[in-house]
């Protein structure tokens, strides 16, 4: 895996481009989160994706695309209403879930009749997909990290989740992700029956939806395409993590101290907690606290604690992104608490 420090911009963007168009795989910064890139349309390049980061292949790719890309060459029936939602948004941290045109391989939507566009704004990126087929190509890429594990934000943070996987040809240096978070996923492949439904909550939230469309975006249903995204246990550190409220923060501290556990905080209020093995205190704006969210929880995940403690941010809309990535990381924590007092001494 060749690191590219952009010393050189256009020529490490057109080694990357043409490593791509090669069907090898490239990592990439974009706004939200570093991505694992592949030819959207090779499956041969696709298929290394889910190798690589141990994904079941039936879980769909995001394939992002240039600015100036013709989004009728990837999907069909697309309604007003989302070409309405990428002028207000792209390029930026929204994904579109729209009908797959048919020419489209079926792999990269893991077998699914649809598919996921966005257009990221992170320069590199943009540089990237320009180059990349003229413009005219899409990448396929998920976050850089195994299945199941933390975005990454930094090109560090790749390195070290593949090491020197020698099936990842490059990784692109972009600094520290702006957003954070992965790209809010709204389905709009069904909108003309079930209106626009919320997959995945990011940056660009309900409300900001709403004031484009003039309505809410659903929760999804039964038939909503499925995303990874929205397991129950996804974007989670190995080291286990325990939600509490501001108001349970100290009790539930104290209940593992006195187990005899080693406690990794990350809190948001300025209470702090004498005993902690390591605390941060996390920025108090959704925004920042979001910026700085993956790359907090790799710390703390390295310093061998028992459990991460984590003080919940407020539970308002703005947060909503935010909260849904901390749920998921504290996923089955009733199970967890009682196991970590079991053990206890
Ligand atoms: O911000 C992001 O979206 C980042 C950066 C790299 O762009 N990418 C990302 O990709 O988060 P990934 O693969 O980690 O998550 C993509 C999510 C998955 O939950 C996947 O199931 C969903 O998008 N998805 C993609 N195409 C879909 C489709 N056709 N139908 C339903 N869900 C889809
Ligand atoms: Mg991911």
């Amino acid at each position: 895996m060749t690191l590219l420090t952009m010393d050189d911009f256009s020529a490490e963007i057109r080694y990357a481009a043409s490593a791509l168009e090669a069907g090898d795989l490239v990592a990439f910064p974009t706004e939200t989160v570093y991505g694992l890139g592949a030819d959207a349309e090779n499956p041969e390049a696709v298929a290394k994706i889910y190798a690589v980061k141990g994904r079941p292949s039936d879980h769909p790719l995001i394939v992002h695309l240039a600015p100036e890309a013709d989004i009728f060459y990837w999907a069909s029936d697309i309604p007003d209403e989302a070409r309405s939602l990428i002028s207000a948004f792209w390029p930026g941290p929204l994904t579109l879930i729209l009908k797959r045109a048919e020419h489209i391989p079926a792999d990269v939507a893991g077998g699914q009749d649809t598919i996921g566009l966005r257009c990221p704004s992170h320069p590199v990126a943009q540089a990237l997909l320009r180059e990349f087929k003229r413009g005219k190509g899409g990448v396929a890429a998920p976050s850089a990290n195994k299945f199941g594990h933390i975005s990454p934000t930094t090109a560090q943070h790749v390195r070290e989740e593949f090491g020197d996987d020698a099936r990842i040809g490059a990784v692109l240096e972009g600094g520290q992700s702006e957003v954070g978070i992965e790209s809010t996923i709204l389905d709009m492949s069904r909108f003309h029956t079930h209106g626009p439904v919320l997959l995945r909550p990011g940056k660009i939230s309900a409300q900001d939806i709403a004031g484009v469309l003039g309505i809410y975006p659903a929760m999804p249903d039964s038939e909503a395409p499925r995303a990874s995204g929205t397991l129950s246990s996804h974007y989670a550190p190995r080291t286990p993590v325990v939600l509490a409220g501001t108001d349970m923060l100290r009790t539930t501290f104290r209940k593992f101290i006195r187990a005899g556990k080693l406690v990794a905080v990350l809190g948001y209020s300025p209470i702090i907690l004498q005993d902690a093995i390591i605390q941060l205190t996390m920025p108090n704006t959704p925004e920042g606290y979001a910026h700085e969210l993956y790359s907090s929880l790799r710390m703390l995940d390295d310093v061998w604690a028992d459990l991460i403690l984590v003080e919940s941010p407020p539970a308002t809309s703005a947060w909503e992104g935010v909260n849904d990535r901390l749920r998921r990381a504290a996923h089955d924590e009733g199970g967890k608490i009682d196991k970590l007092l079991e053990t206890g001494t």
